[in-house]
């Protein structure tokens, strides 16, 4: 597989779409315009809620973005995983394609089953791949729809896995467009796994069967007593991190190894007195954290990450305070800091990090 940048990666997703008919439309702001409801942009389709609800229409049915986001904070919280596992960050990029009232299931099937496996496009092995698909509830039934469509496609029985509420209904937050999901699973083998000397079948190993892609089928709108009321046209919400599939796309084992984070990882080490200097880095990166203290490669992933979420929310223009958006950045950079206490920095180091200064 020929190795593309991060950068690369999210033009040829964008440009996918493009050539499906949609249109490409800036990231929103992390601050989400006229919403109390969120904290922080989490998603791709925030921008278009109104657009699902019926209240708001657009020349375009069909959009593609890469929408900056934030979760550390509110309904979708991953602030305590960031640093210890392969793939969480505070702040992130949502590659994204949206159908409002125009296509659905199928061909949303489809297109991300061709984006992903199609040798002009990603060229992923379908045998790194499982799908998974709403199992029903008492509310909403067994989504056998979309298991159709994925034996259509031609991904075989044994890899559709049926799963409740918690993997395959999705909601905004507590109110809002929601429904149905299927999402798609990578395979990063027994290398990746949480013990590599046990070969468990998917989806009983976290570490190595890594969802990649969302597709939710945008059908109810709740209420906040739970209701679900359904939407006037049932509409299309995808979502995948650019960091994930990047991380696939480069071969790597983790977020942090992929283009997108090293040259941020190499300025940590060198800025804060890190066990590990810039030249045990050049070995390669992997190796260089395997055999790095757990706790500093650990503090590493937490700086690089916070300091690009605390980058990005304050040229959205959030400022450290205490309460609201703005406790929140604060919590990140002081976690930051703290960390880089940890590393046996003592003066300001997160201003400094920053992909060109590396030399
Ligand atoms: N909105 C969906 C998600 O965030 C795609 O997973």
């Amino acid at each position: 597989m020929q190795v593309r940048s991060g950068n690369e990666i999210r033009e040829q997703f964008l440009r996918f779409f493009e050539t499906k008919g949609h249109r490409r439309v800036h990231s929103s702001s992390l601050v989400p315009a006229n919403d109390p409801t969120l904290l922080f942009t989490n998603a791709g389709m925030n921008q278009f809620k109104d657009l699902f609800l019926g209240a708001e229409r657009r020349d375009y049915s069909r959009a593609t973005t890469s929408q900056k986001c934030v979760r550390a904070g509110g309904k979708h919280n991953d602030l305590e995983n960031v640093g210890f596992t392969r793939r969480h960050h505070t702040f992130f990029e949502m590659l994204g394609n949206f159908s409002f009232g125009d296509y659905f299931k199928r061909e949303a099937i489809q297109y991300a089953w061709e984006l992903l496996t199609s040798k002009e496009w990603f060229g992923i092995d379908p045998a790194k791949l499982y799908v998974t698909i709403f199992e029903g509830d008492a509310s909403v039934p067994r989504d056998s729809e979309a298991y159709q469509y994925w034996l259509e496609v031609g991904v075989p029985e044994e890899r559709i896995f049926e799963l409740g509420v918690k993997d395959n209904f999705w909601a905004m937050g507590e109110t809002g467009p929601c429904g149905p999901c299927s999402e798609i699973y990578y395979d990063f083998g027994r290398e990746a796994a949480e013990d590599p000397s046990v070969d468990k079948p998917f989806p009983e190993d976290e570490q190595r069967y890594v969802e990649i892609w969302n597709l939710v089928f945008m059908q109810f709108d709740r209420a906040g007593d739970g209701t679900l009321t359904p939407l006037p046209k049932p509409s299309i919400d995808t979502g995948m991190g650019l960091e994930r599939i990047s991380c696939v796309l480069q071969g790597k084992l983790s977020n942090y190894e992929s283009d997108l984070f090293v040259p941020l990882i190499r300025r940590v080490a060198q800025l804060a007195n890190a066990k590990l200097t810039v030249n045990d880095l050049e070995g390669g990166l992997a190796e260089a954290l395997a055999v790095a203290d757990l706790d500093v490669a650990a503090s590493m992933r937490i700086i690089a990450d916070h300091s690009r979420a605390a980058t990005f929310l304050i040229s959205d223009g959030v400022l450290p305070a205490n309460e609201g958006r703005g406790y929140v950045l604060r919590k990140i950079i002081r976690r930051a800091i703290r960390h880089g206490r940890f590393l046996e920095q003592t003066e300001p180091f997160l201003f400094q990090i920053d992909r060109k200064s590396v030399v």
